[in-house]
C-alpha cells in the first residue's frame, strides 16, 4: 500500500485561516501549505498578508495562498468576507479561527462593540456560522477555535456592553471573557452539528511569544509578559496542536474537545455549563444579528 508523504496529505483540502497576517496564524498557514492544502489567508493588513504569502511561497514555493481581506471586529466585513468565500470556493474542509487580540484601554468599534469581545467572540461565531454551507459541501469539515487557558478567569456576562463603563473595564478581564467564549461556542456549535460530518474543536497553543501583547497593553500586562518571556514557547511550537487539529486522523471524529500539546485537556466548570453555552448562542446570535 503506497504511504501518502507529508507533502501530499492535504492536497485539494482548502483550509481558511484568519489571523494569518503574524504570530501562531503564520506558522499554522505556513505549515499546512507545506502539507499541500490551498490556503485562504484572511488578515486586515494587504502588507502583512503578503508577506506571509511570501514566506509561505518561501517553503511551498507551488503554493499560492489567496487573501481576503478583513478586519473582523466589524462585523459588516465578517458578512461580506463570508459572502466573498461562499462565492469563490464550492467547499471548506478546515476552518480556523485563530485571530485574536489582547486589548488595550477600552475600544467600543463604530458597530458599538467591545473590541475584544467582537474580534475574538463574535466574528468567528458569525463567520463559522454564516460557512456552514461551505463546511457542509466538503463532507468532513473541521472547525478550530484558538481558546486558552485564560478562559479559567472568563465569565459571560448578561450583557457585555453593560459592564463597558471605562471605571469598571478591565482589558485582560475581556480578554477572559472572550476565550472562555471560544470553548462555550465550540461546545455548543459541536452539540448542533452532532448529526453532519463537521467537528468543532478548541485549543491553548501554549504561551507563544507573539505580538499578542503589545505598545497598547495596559503597563502591568506588558511587565508580565516581559517577565514570563523566558519561558514562553515560539510561534512554530505554539502552531502545533492548530495543526495537529487540522490534520490528525486521530481526531477525524472527536468533536466538542479542548486541547493542550494536541491532547484533550482539562477545562473549567464553566465552560462545560451547557446553559451556559445556550445562552451565550442567544447572546451571540442577538449581538451579530444572526
Ligand atoms: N500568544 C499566546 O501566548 C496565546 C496564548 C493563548 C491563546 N492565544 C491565542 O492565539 C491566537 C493567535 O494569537 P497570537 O498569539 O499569534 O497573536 P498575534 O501575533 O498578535 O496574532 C494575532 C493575529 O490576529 C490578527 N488580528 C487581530 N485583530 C484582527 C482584526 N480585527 N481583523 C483581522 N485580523 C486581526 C492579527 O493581525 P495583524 O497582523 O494585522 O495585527 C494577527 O495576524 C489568538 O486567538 C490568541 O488569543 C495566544
Amino acid at each position: 500500500m503506497a504511504v501518502l508523504s507529508e507533502n501530499q496529505l492535504l492536497t485539494g483540502k482548502t483550509i481558511l485561516i484568519t489571523g494569518a497576517s503574524g504570530g501562531i496564524g503564520q506558522i499554522t498557514a505556513r505549515e499546512l501549505a507545506r502539507r499541500g492544502a490551498h490556503i485562504v489567508l484572511v488578515c486586515r493588513n494587504q502588507e502583512r498578508a503578503e508577506h506571509t504569502r511570501h514566506l509561505i511561497q518561501q517553503v511551498s514555493p507551488a503554493s499560492e495562498p489567496d487573501i481576503l481581506l478583513c478586519d473582523l471586529s466589524l462585523l459588516a466585513e465578517v458578512r461580506t468576507l463570508a459572502a466573498t468565500v461562499a462565492q469563490r470556493y464550492e467547499k471548506l474542509d478546515v476552518l480556523i479561527n485563530n485571530a485574536g487580540i489582547m486589548p488595550g484601554p477600552l475600544t467600543i468599534t463604530a458597530e458599538g462593540h467591545e473590541l475584544s469581545w467582537v474580534t475574538n467572540h463574535l466574528a468567528p461565531f458569525l463567520l463559522t456560522n454564516l460557512l456552514l454551507p461551505q463546511l457542509e459541501a466538503a463532507g468532513q469539515a473541521r472547525i478550530i477555535s484558538v481558546a486558552s487557558e485564560a478562559h479559567w478567569l472568563g465569565e459571560i456576562e448578561p450583557a457585555q456592553t453593560l459592564r463597558n463603563a471605562p471605571d469598571k473595564y478591565s482589558s485582560f478581564t475581556a480578554y477572559c471573557d472572550s476565550k472562555l467564549a471560544n470553548i462555550l461556542f465550540t461546545n455548543e456549535l459541536a452539540h448542533r452539528l452532532e448529526l453532519t460530518g463537521i467537528t468543532a474543536n478548541c485549543l491553548h497553543p501554549g504561551v507563544v511569544d507573539t505580538g499578542l501583547v503589545n505598545p497598547r497593553s495596559s503597563r502591568l500586562l506588558k511587565l508580565m509578559w516581559l517577565l514570563a518571556r523566558p519561558l514562553m514557547i515560539t510561534a512554530e511550537k505554539g502552531a502545533q496542536t492548530s495543526i495537529y487539529l487540522a490534520t490528525a486522523s486521530q481526531v477525524a471524529t472527536i468533536s466538542g474537545r479542548y486541547f493542550k500539546n494536541s491532547k484533550p485537556a482539562r477545562t473549567s466548570g464553566t465552560a462545560q455549563n451547557r446553559a451556559e453555552a445556550s445562552r451565550l448562542w442567544r447572546i451571540s446570535e442577538e449581538e451579530t444579528a444572526l
